[in-house]
């Protein structure tokens, strides 16, 4: 056993450490014993939360209720809610304070901040939510045309081939939107070993270029790479640098309409190296740019679905870039074109 003294200073120790804010009130509700993170929370600086009552330092009615229900029946209550001025959501746990002989003397009120649970549950919700719904599109599609195929287009040989390639693109969408969220998940749980190398960023970009030739001849898109004399290396992982270039020049592509033109340039400024990619296509709303980056997102959801899109493309650029220390940027204009960039720190 430890001598009181001692037992009391461990004590205001591990209180004053604790990242839960702590009070202890006593039958009047006044404020007997606060820690360092109740201050905080309360916003009251040394000590003077000490001798105030509850019921100043708090317009919450939920808790108010909560203290005067614990000193009224001696029950423990647990409750979550905002507590303003904070913008964090706290679990606040209220039990009573009672002696040897189970008389009660007060209440204490431990403050747990559950802010990031909520956030992560939420954001766990809402991606399950559109994973099942990304699915099921391409899923219910495919059942609508084969039950039109046995109740008997099938014997139609034009209406046949027709409904059958429209099954082979939904199938290939659906076994697109798989990779892509088995390769996101890979990069966000770093379950992907990087492979880090000194890489030329302007010789992956020519791969790349390469890799989709037929799709920029398929446009009659004109493709211009503008460059300084000097080779840009960067630190990087090969293959998720090429997958970088692949998904934003697929984009550049993809959204711009014949004929139009695509401009690469790699430049260095200070220490890093910048690459961009300017297309002439549809461009993308001011209001949209903020949320261009997050999974599934689509300015025109039918017209990327059309196009075999999962959304996930710039998703996955910006993990990977990211996770390389490096930056993405975008900057649109409706109707005249996109430019998409990456920065890393060069070699
Ligand atoms: N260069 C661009 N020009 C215009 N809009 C673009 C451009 N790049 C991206 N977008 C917009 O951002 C959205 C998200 O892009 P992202 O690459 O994540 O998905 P996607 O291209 O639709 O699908 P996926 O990449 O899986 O094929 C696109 O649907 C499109 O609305
Ligand atoms: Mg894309």
């Amino acid at each position: 056993m430890l001598p009181a003294i001692h037992e009391n200073s461990v004590m205001n120790a591990i209180l004053s450490n604790m990242a839960e804010a702590v009070l202890v009130l006593n039958q009047d509700a006044n404020v007997v014993l606060a820690n360092r993170a109740a201050e905080n929370l309360f916003l009251i600086r040394d000590g003077v939360l000490i001798g105030q009552s509850f019921f100043n330092i708090t317009e919450n009615e939920k808790i108010i209720s909560m203290v005067n229900d614990v000193l009224s029946t001696g029950k423990e209550v647990f409750t979550e809610t905002i507590l303003l001025p904070s913008t964090q959501t706290h679990r606040i746990h209220v039990s009573a304070l009672k002696d040897e002989q189970g008389k009660m003397n007060g209440v204490v009120a431990v403050f747990h901040d559950v802010t990031d649970a909520r956030n992560f549950e939420q954001m766990r919700s809402e991606f399950l939510g559109n994973v099942s719904h990304e699915l099921r599109t391409p899923l219910t599609s495919i059942k609508g045309f084969v039950e039109t195929l046995l109740d008997g287009a099938m014997e139609n040989s034009t209406q046949c081939r027709r409904f059958l390639s429209i099954i082979d693109t939904e199938t290939y969408r659906l076994g697109r939107l798989i990779e892509d969220m088995l390769s996101l998940s890979a990069i966000e749980s770093k379950e992907r070993v990087m492979r880090p190398k000194p890489v030329c960023m302007l010789t992956s970009m020519r791969n790349v270029l390469n890799i989709l030739g037929p799709q920029i001849s398929e446009k009659s898109l004109r493709v211009d790479l503008i460059y300084p004399n000097d080779h840009s290396y960067i630190q990087a992982d090969e293959d998720l640098l090429n997958q970088v270039f692949i998904n934003l020049l697929d984009n550049a592509i993809k959204f711009t309409p014949e004929n139009g033109s695509i401009v690469v340039r790699c430049k260095k400024q200070d220490s890093r190296v910048i690459l961009t990619i300017t297309d002439t296509g549809v461009g993308i709303p001011r209001e949209s740019l903020p949320r261009i980056f997050e999974r599934f997102y689509r300015v025109d959801k039918a017209r990327s679905r059309r196009q075999g899109g999962t959304g996930l493309g710039l998703s996955i650029v910006k993990h990977i870039v990211e996770s390389h220390g490096g930056e993405v940027f975008v900057e649109s204009e409706v109707g005249k074109g996109s430019t998409f960039g990456v920065s890393f720190i060069a070699l």
